[in-house]
C-alpha cells in the first residue's frame, strides 16, 4: 500500500463522469473522412465516440464530473483539486482554479497535471503525495479532455480515435487496509519517444500508431506486473484490469499477455473513444455503475500516453458508485 508510518493510505472515495451528449457514429465520420466503419471497428473497436459540442470547455466537463464525484463523497471539505489534462482551457492560467471557484471551492491548492493519458495515474499520484505530506486530507482529481479539438479534420489515422470526457474521483486519507485505499503507483517516461504522438503549439496531432502500439502494450504490462508485484498480490489475484482505453486492440493485448482474460478486463471504448485523461475514472464509474467491477474486486488501472508516459496501480475495489446525475444512464444525441 502506498502507506505513511501509521499504516495511513489515500482512499478512493468518491466518483463522478460527465460525457457530452452528443455520439458521432463511424457512419457519419465516413462522410468526412476517406476510411470504413468496418476499417474503424476491426482495427480499434470504436463505433461512436463523444464529441462536446463548440463552446463546451475542457472546465464545463471538468466541473460536471467534479460535482458528481463531491456529491458520493458527501458532505466533507477537500483541500485540493488535481486536474489532468491535455487540452487546458487556456495557455495560462491552469483550469483547475476555475474548475475549484466554479465548485464555491475559491481558496483551495488547485493545478493541472500534463501527462496526456497517463494523466489521471500522475495526477492520483499527487493527490496520494498531498495526502501523506498532510498539505490535504481529501484531494478532489479530475481526468478531462477535449481531445477532438487536437486532431487535423482530414486526419483519419486520429480523428477516429479521440474523443471528449471527464472523469473525477476523490482520495482521502484512511487506513491502508480499508477497500479503496491505493497500492503502490508505478510511474515512467521515455520522452526519446516523444516524437511518436505529438500537437505542437497551435498545431494538429500528429501520430506514428503502429510504434506507439507496441509501446503502449509493452508499457501497461510491465507497469501493471509491476504495481501488483509491488502490492504482494500475484496476477492470478487480479479481478479487473483496467486499462487506459487508447484502442480495442490494444487493451486486449495487454489482458492477454498479462494472462487476465476479457472476462477480468474492463472495456469501454465501443461508444466513448478514447478520451485521454478521462479514460480511466470514466471506465471505473461506467463499470460499478454497470456492476462490472463491484466492491472487493482486486482491480489494476493501467495507462499508457504521448510523452512517452506510462503508469499503474491497484486498489481493492470499495462500495462506491457516481451519484447524483450519471450519464451512463443517458441514451446518446446521434445525428442521422
Ligand atoms: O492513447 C494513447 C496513445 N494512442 C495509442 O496508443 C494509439 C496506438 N495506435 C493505434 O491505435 C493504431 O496504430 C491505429 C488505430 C492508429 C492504426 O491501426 P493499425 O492497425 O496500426 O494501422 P496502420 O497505421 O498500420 O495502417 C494500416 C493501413 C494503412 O494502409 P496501407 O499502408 O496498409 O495501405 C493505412 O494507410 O490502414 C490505413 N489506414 C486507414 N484505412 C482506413 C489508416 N487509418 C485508416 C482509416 N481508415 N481510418
Amino acid at each position: 500500500m502506498t502507506s505513511d508510518h501509521a499504516g495511513q493510505a489515500a482512499v478512493l472515495c468518491g466518483l463522478g463522469a460527465a460525457l457530452p451528449p452528443r455520439a458521432e457514429s463511424n457512419v457519419e465520420l465516413c462522410r468526412a473522412l476517406d476510411t470504413s466503419d468496418e476499417w474503424i471497428r476491426t482495427r480499434t473497436g470504436i463505433t461512436h465516440r463523444r464529441i462536446a459540442d463548440a463552446g463546451v470547455s475542457t472546465a464545463d466537463l471538468a466541473t460536471s464530473a467534479a460535482i458528481q464525484a463531491l456529491a458520493s463523497f458527501g458532505p466533507h471539505p477537500v483541500q485540493a483539486l488535481v486536474l489532468a489534462t491535455t487540452t487546458p482551457d487556456h495557455q495560462m492560467p491552469a483550469t483547475a482554479p476555475a474548475v475549484a471557484a466554479r465548485l464555491g471551492l475559491e481558496g483551495i491548492a488547485a493545478f493541472d497535471v500534463a501527462a496526456v493519458c497517463t494523466g489521471f495515474l500522475y495526477a492520483l499520484a499527487t493527490a496520494a503525495g498531498l495526502i501523506a505530506s498532510h498539505t490535504a486530507n481529501a484531494v478532489l482529481v479530475v481526468g478531462v479532455d477535449r481531445m477532438s479539438l487536437l486532431p487535423a479534420p482530414d486526419d483519419r489515422t486520429t480523428r477516429p480515435l479521440f474523443a471528449d470526457g471527464a472523469g473525477a474521483v476523490v482520495l482521502r486519507r484512511g487506513p491502508a487496509t480499508e477497500p479503496g485505499a491505493l497500492g503502490p503507483l508505478v510511474l515512467g517516461s521515455d520522452g526519446t519517444h516523444g516524437d511518436l504522438l505529438v500537437a505542437p503549439h497551435g498545431g494538429h496531432m500528429r501520430m506514428q500508431g503502429p510504434d506507439l502500439f507496441r509501446h503502449a502494450v509493452d508499457r501497461m504490462c510491465s507497469a501493471s506486473t509491476h504495481a501488483v508485484q509491488k502490492a504482494g498480490w500475484r496476477i492470478e489475484d487480479v479481478d479487473r484490469l483496467v486499462p487506459h482505453q487508447a484502442n480495442a486492440r490494444i487493451t486486449s493485448a495487454v489482458g492477454r499477455r498479462l494472462g487476465i482474460g476479457p472476462d477480468r478486463q474492463v472495456q469501454n471504448i465501443e461508444h466513448i473513444g478514447n478520451t485521454s485523461a478521462a479514460s480511466i475514472p470514466l471506465a471505473l464509474a461506467q463499470a460499478s455503475t454497470q456492476e462490472a467491477l463491484q466492491p472487493g474486486h482486486r482491480t489494476v488501472l493501467t495507462a499508457f500516453g504521448a510523452g512517452l508516459t506510462w503508469g499503474a496501480t491497484t486498489l481493492i475495489w470499495p462500495d462506491l458508485k457516481p451519484a447524483d446525475h450519471n450519464p451512463f444512464y443517458d441514451t446518446p444525441r446521434e445525428r442521422t
